[in-house]
């Protein structure tokens, strides 16, 4: 009771001078106990260069290559969850040349707490090789601004990944409908980690197709 008191309060005063506490998982704490050299820092530097929360496996990102290289109808390829832009240079990757790429977030969550600017920011260092080259255009707006304001060709592929509660996916698939795309996918068909994605996608019928959680309907 006490401990949890102290933490609160640490957390909250750490949040007011801009400090975000990641607690350290149980493994993380084991090697910490076993090795008198690691310290937290460590960790957090091993997470940035990991990203292990939120993207997209490698299996995951080939299948994803495979859907882009195989698109047969024009339009531009929508993302939806850009993060730090993994999955969207996968898509720059193996997407035909001339082809539009749209990457839309409104830069509310990223693992390690950045504040949203900050976090457009290092995404769009990330990303400024194939932004000079062209695509992407990056769209710092949420899904729903999007799917109101777009009004170009019907989209080639809509990759969802973004808010993964129910709601949210929910009216992901119902915009990318709307705006007519031909392949409607996403990520995190995982119902142990997020339920909300599998009852939505079910509710339109399945995955026709899944590799690890990346789902087509
Ligand atoms: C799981 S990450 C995306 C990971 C990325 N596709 C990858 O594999 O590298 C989810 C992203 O969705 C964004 N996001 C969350 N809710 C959103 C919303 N309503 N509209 C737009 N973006 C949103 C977050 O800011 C975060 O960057």
């Amino acid at each position: 009771m006490l401990n949890e008191l102290i933490k609160t309060t640490v957390r909250k005063l750490c949040a007011l001078a801009g400090i975000q506490i990641v607690p350290l998982t149980k493994h993380q704490k084991e090697l910490m106990g076993n090795d008198a050299n690691l310290r937290y820092r460590h960790f957090c530097i091993q997470d940035a260069i990991t990203m292990q929360r939120g993207q997209i496996t490698l299996k995951e990102a080939r299948f994803l290559g495979q859907l882009v290289s195989n698109l047969e109808t024009k339009g531009p390829i929508i993302e939806i969850g850009t993060l730090f832009g993994w999955s969207t240079r996968i898509i720059c990757l193996f997407m035909d040349n001339g082809r539009e790429l749209i990457t839309v977030d409104n830069y509310s969550w990223n693992p390690f707490g950045l504040p949203p600017d900050m976090h457009f920011e290092t995404t769009r260092t990330v990303l400024k090789d194939e932004i000079s080259s062209g695509q992407p255009q990056l769209m710092k707006m949420s899904n729903t601004e999007f799917y109101n304001i777009y009004s170009g060709l019907s989209p080639a592929l809509i990759f969802i990944d973004a808010d993964h509660e129910y709601e949210a996916v929910k009216m992901d698939i119902e915009g990318a409908k709307k705006l007519g795309a031909k392949i409607i996918c996403g990520h995190d068909y995982d119902e142990r980690r997020c339920p909300g994605v599998v009852k939505a996608v079910d509710e339109y019928g399945g995955p026709k197709r899944l590799v690890g959680s990346l789902w087509v309907l």
